[in-house]
C-alpha cells in the first residue's frame, strides 16, 4: 500500500487546458513561457487595455508591458493547448521575451542568448530557467490582496485604476492560475529523459490575437448596447464594431465600465459589470470551428530547439494614441460619462 501511494506520487499526471499569447515567430510550445487557465488569460489580457494611454504618458518607462513583446509585438497569436504535467508543481517563474540587447526587460537579468527567460524570487530575482517542475501561481491570492487604487493615484492617473480590479472579476474556486514551463522540464527537448521531464504540450489551435480581441470587444460592446449604451455616448462614434478605436480613452473607459461596472473604476468601488461567463465564452469562441464563430486556424510554426536567440527581434505595434485636442476631448467624454454614472447611482440610492 505504501509502495502504491508513493508510485502515485511519482506518477501524478495532470492535463491542463491552457492558453497563452505570444509572438508567432517565437514558436507556440510554451518553452520558457507562461500559460494560464482561461481566467488567468483573461486577467493578463484585460488589465492591459489602458496601455494606449499609459504608454503615451510619463509613466511609460515604469510599465513593463509597454515594452513586453507578448503585448506589443506585431505578430501576436493566442494558442489554446493541453499541457500534460508530470509530478508536483513547483515555484512559479515569470517568463518573458528577451529583448534585442539579450536582456529580460522585466527583471533586467541577462538572457544568455535565449529567446525567453524565466525568473523566480521576489524581490531578489534569479534566473530559474533550469527549474524542472511546472510552476503555478494563484493570481487571486498573488494580485488580489492589495488595497486597490488610492485617491492620490486616481487624481493623477485615473485610467491607471480602471484595470486594477480585473483580478476580482476573474477569481473563482479553482480558477485564476498562471503556469510556467521551462526548457529544463520539457519532454520534447532533444535528449529529454521521459523519467525526469515534467511537461509536454499538445497545441489545439492557434489564432490571430486581433481576431481574438475582436471576439472579446464585440461581446463587451453587445452587452453594453443591451444595458447601458455607454459606447454610443462617446464622441466620434460609431465607436463599436470594426470601426472602434481601442486607443480612444472614452472607448477604454466604456470597456472597463461595462466589464467591471462603473463603481470598480473608482477607489474602493465594488466589482460588478457583465457576467464573467460571457467573457469566458468570448475568450474561448475563437478556438471553435469557424462555422461556430471561431477564428481561422494558423498553422503551427516550426519549433526550433534549443530556441536560441537567432529569431529575436525588436518590433513594436503602435497603439495609435490620439493626438492633443482629440485626446482631451476623449478624456472629457470619459469624465462626463463617469460623472453621469455617479449621478445615476445617487438617484438610484
Ligand atoms: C524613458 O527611458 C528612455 C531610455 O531608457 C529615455 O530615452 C526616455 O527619455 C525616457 N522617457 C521618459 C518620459 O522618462
Ligand atoms: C493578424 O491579423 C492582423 C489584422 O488582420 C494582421 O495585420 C496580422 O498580420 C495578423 N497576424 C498574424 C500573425 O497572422
Ligand atoms: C486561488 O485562491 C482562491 C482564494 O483563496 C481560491 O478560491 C481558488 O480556488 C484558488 N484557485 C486555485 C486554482 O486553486
Ligand atoms: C483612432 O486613433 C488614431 C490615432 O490617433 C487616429 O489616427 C484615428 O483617426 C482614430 N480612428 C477613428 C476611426 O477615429
Amino acid at each position: 500500500m505504501v509502495l502504491l501511494i508513493s508510485m502515485y506520487a511519482v506518477l501524478a499526471i495532470v492535463n491542463l487546458t491552457s492558453y497563452h499569447v505570444n509572438p508567432l515567430h517565437e514558436g507556440v510550445i510554451p518553452v520558457n513561457m507562461n500559460t494560464a487557465d482561461i481566467r488567468g488569460d483573461i486577467f493578463f489580457d484585460l488589465r492591459s487595455k489602458t496601455l494606449p494611454i499609459e504608454c503615451a504618458s510619463d509613466r511609460a518607462n515604469q510599465t513593463h508591458d509597454c515594452r513586453n513583446q507578448e503585448v506589443v509585438d506585431t505578430d501576436l497569436v493566442v494558442t489554446k493547448l493541453v499541457m500534460t504535467v508530470y509530478g508536483e508543481f513547483g515555484e512559479y517563474a515569470r517568463c518573458n521575451a528577451c529583448n534585442a540587447k539579450d536582456v529580460d526587460p522585466s527583471s533586467g537579468l541577462p538572457c544568455h542568448g535565449q529567446n525567453y527567460l524565466c525568473v523566480c524570487g521576489e524581490p531578489r530575482q534569479r534566473d530559474c530557467t533550469d527549474q524542472k517542475p511546472v510552476g503555478a501561481e494563484n493570481i487571486t491570492t498573488h494580485f488580489g490582496g492589495g488595497g486597490g487604487c488610492d485617491w492620490d493615484t486616481w487624481i493623477k492617473y485615473p485610467w491607471s485604476c480602471w484595470g486594477q480590479e480585473v483580478v476580482h472579476k476573474t477569481a473563482g474556486p479553482g480558477k485564476n492560475t498562471w503556469y510556467s514551463s521551462t526548457s529544463a522540464g520539457w519532454c520534447g527537448a532533444p535528449g529529454a529523459s521521459p523519467a525526469t521531464c515534467t511537461w509536454s504540450a499538445e497545441v489545439l489551435k492557434i489564432v490571430n490575437k486581433t481576431c481574438s480581441d475582436n471576439s472579446v470587444y464585440s461581446a463587451v460592446e453587445e452587452y453594453d448596447a443591451l444595458h447601458d449604451g455607454r459606447f454610443a455616448k462617446c464622441p466620434h462614434h460609431p465607436q463599436t464594431g470594426p470601426r472602434r478605436n481601442t486607443s480612444d480613452p472614452c472607448w477604454i473607459y466604456s470597456f472597463y465600465a461595462t466589464v467591471l461596472g462603473p463603481d470598480a473604476l473608482m477607489p474602493g468601488g465594488a466589482v460588478a459589470g457583465m457576467p464573467v461567463e460571457i467573457l469566458d465564452q468570448a475568450f474561448d469562441r475563437p478556438f471553435a470551428d469557424e462555422a461556430q464563430g471561431g477564428c481561422p486556424a494558423i498553422p503551427p510554426p516550426p519549433e526550433a530547439p534549443p530556441r536560441l536567440g537567432s529569431q529575436r527581434r525588436y518590433s513594436h505595434r503602435s497603439f495609435g494614441v490620439l493626438s492633443g485636442p482629440q485626446l482631451q476631448a476623449s478624456f472629457r467624454a470619459a469624465a462626463q460619462l463617469a460623472a453621469e454614472e455617479v449621478a445615476e447611482r445617487r438617484r438610484r440610492a
